[in-house]
């Protein structure tokens, strides 16, 4: 499907009006009834313009119209949720060539709703022998015309650029998400890297496991010692060329391509989830990639410690004291808390060989985050309250949500060990995503600019595209947002 820009709406296939709900509703709908010669009343009753509302209209010659709701005053994530769901409700309707009537519309909201519509394509069916694909608009031969005046054509042709941007690397990520272990180990995410950063012109170094030992990433090989596939650290660095960046941001993702829990095995009945324990490192990679496209003016490097969480005779048991890159010994009280210990050596690699200005780790790190905030929010944790104000406005202007949770040293309490530096989980039921948070930060060398950010309610979620929980790409929108808000 390819993207242009017009100033007059030609009647060639279906056409999107896009509508949000205001005092001035009554005299759009008039506008439009004009248009396709009906009478104003009807789509004054019928159109309401509640957010993802769609109301088809078909004129005396066939063609299709849709008034498409974007509720109340609406926010980038209304207008790309609208069109998603649009789009991937109607993909095997819609004519080769669709427009959207845009003009008038800033370019935030262009961005969005392009990338609404580039997101409802997305197809969940990897591994279908039979994917019969019958999207005309989705095809080569598709057409996306943007109707906008020609004094908007500048800032649209951006906001285009942007979307398809992020929007292509959005859905790589959502494969790597979606991808049972039986097709995605450490490596696999390893080699998506080096090949991104090759193509886009950006540093990816891989440590092997060979490496590991030698360098003493003592904690994240611990966690991939009941697993057949090899551990991997990956190390991103992205510098703008020709521009001088202000800020250096490093980034940290969990990258657990399966989580059993190890010998403190899960129950079976969600387990198959866990294939999705990766959703830190598609956001940290993805953020390199998109920013490394749109040549951002920062520098940024992203870590990503990456392995399997399996149970096996050599597995790390509970009870047993390791040794993390750090230096600092850990007390492993339970298997299935491998997050945090394989963070802690992602931020040691981080702090030992970079000096960032801000550090952010994303995790799909606890389901005491989900209880604390169901799935509606990401839990913000960090004490420099400037840096947690400026993530929450980004999780605002994007809708990828953040919600401050506390990191009192009341919590240090629950990560005391009597034989090591920390234990890895309190063993009591309560504040557990706190407890975890707490953990991280005794490896963050009192860094005063860290964030962690606990992703586990968002980044596999409720979707249209399947019945089962599935990848929403969180974090690279909000981590953009960000860096473009950073200076
Ligand atoms: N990967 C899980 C957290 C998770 C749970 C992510 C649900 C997405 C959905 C993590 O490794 C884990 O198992 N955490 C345990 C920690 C506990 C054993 C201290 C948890 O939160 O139950
Ligand atoms: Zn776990
Ligand atoms: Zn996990």
């Amino acid at each position: 499907m390819i993207i242009n820009l017009q100033t007059q709406i030609t009647p060639t296939g279906d056409l999107v009006i896009p509508i949000s709900q205001s005092d001035a509703l009554p005299d759009q709908l008039a506008a439009v009834a004009q248009r396709l010669n009906l009478p104003a009343s009807v789509l004054q009753r019928d159109f309401s313009a509640d957010a993802s509302e769609v109301l088809p209209i078909y004129d005396t010659e066939g063609q299709r119209t849709y008034l498409l709701g974007l509720g109340k005053e609406p926010q980038a994530i209304s207008w790309l949720r609208s069109f998603r769901k649009l789009f991937f409700s109607q993909k095997n309707k819609l004519s080769a060539q669709v427009g959207i009537d845009l003009s008038g519309f800033d370019a935030a909201a262009i961005e969005a709703a392009v990338l609404g519509v580039l997101g409802g394509s997305y197809d969940l069916r990897l591994y279908k022998t039979d994917k019969t694909d019958t999207s005309a608009f989705f095809s080569d031969a598709g057409q996306l015309t943007l109707y906008l005046p020609a004094s908007q054509h500048p800032n649209a042709q951006d906001a285009v650029t942007r979307a398809e941007a992020m929007g292509q690397t959005q859905r790589e990520m959502l494969d790597l998400m979606n991808a049972p272990a039986n097709y995605k180990t450490p490596q696999t995410l390893a080699d998506w890297a080096l090949n991104s950063g090759r193509q886009y012109g950006y540093d990816v170094r891989v440590l092997d496991k060979t490496e590991l030992e030698r360098q003493g990433l003592g904690a994240l090989l611990s966690v991939s010692q009941g697993s057949d596939v090899p551990p991997v650290l990956i190390v991103a660095e992205y510098k703008p060329e020709g521009v001088d960046a202000v800020h250096t941001l490093g980034l940290v993702g969990k990258g657990v391509t399966f989580d059993t829990g190890g010998v403190s095995i899960k129950s079976s009945a969600n387990m198959h989830l866990m294939k999705s324990d990766m959703g830190g490192a598609a956001a940290v990679l993805g953020t390199l990639e998109v920013a490394a496209k749109l040549k951002l003016p920062i520098h940024l490097i992203g870590i990503v410690p990456s392995t399997e969480n399996s149970t096996d005779g050599r597995s790390t048991k509970p009870g047993d004291v390791i040794t993390s890159y750090s230096g600092k010994t850990i007390e492993i009280i339970d298997t299935d808390a491998e997050g945090r210990v394989i963070l802690a050596d992602g931020l040691g690699y981080l702090l030992r060989h970079f000096r960032p200005d801000v550090v952010i780790d994303l995790a799909t790190l606890t389901g005491s985050v989900i209880a604390a905030l169901g799935y509606h929010a990401a839990g913000l944790f960090t004490q420099n309250d400037e840096l947690a104000v400026q993530l929450a406005e980004a999780g605002n202007r994007t809708g990828e949500r953040l919600w401050r949770m506390p990191l009192w040293d009341d919590y240090k309490e629950d990560i005391k060990s009597d034989v090591a530096d920390v234990k890895n989980f309190s063993g009591k039921p309560l504040a557990g995503s706190i407890s975890a948070a707490k953990f991280l930060e005794s490896f963050t060398e009192n860094h005063p600019a860290w964030a962690h950010l606990d992703i586990a309610g968002m980044a596999f979620a409720d979707t249209e595209f399947g019945t089962q929980k599935n990848a929403t790409g969180f974090g690279i929108r909000l981590l953009i947002d960000y860096i473009h808000n950073m200076a």
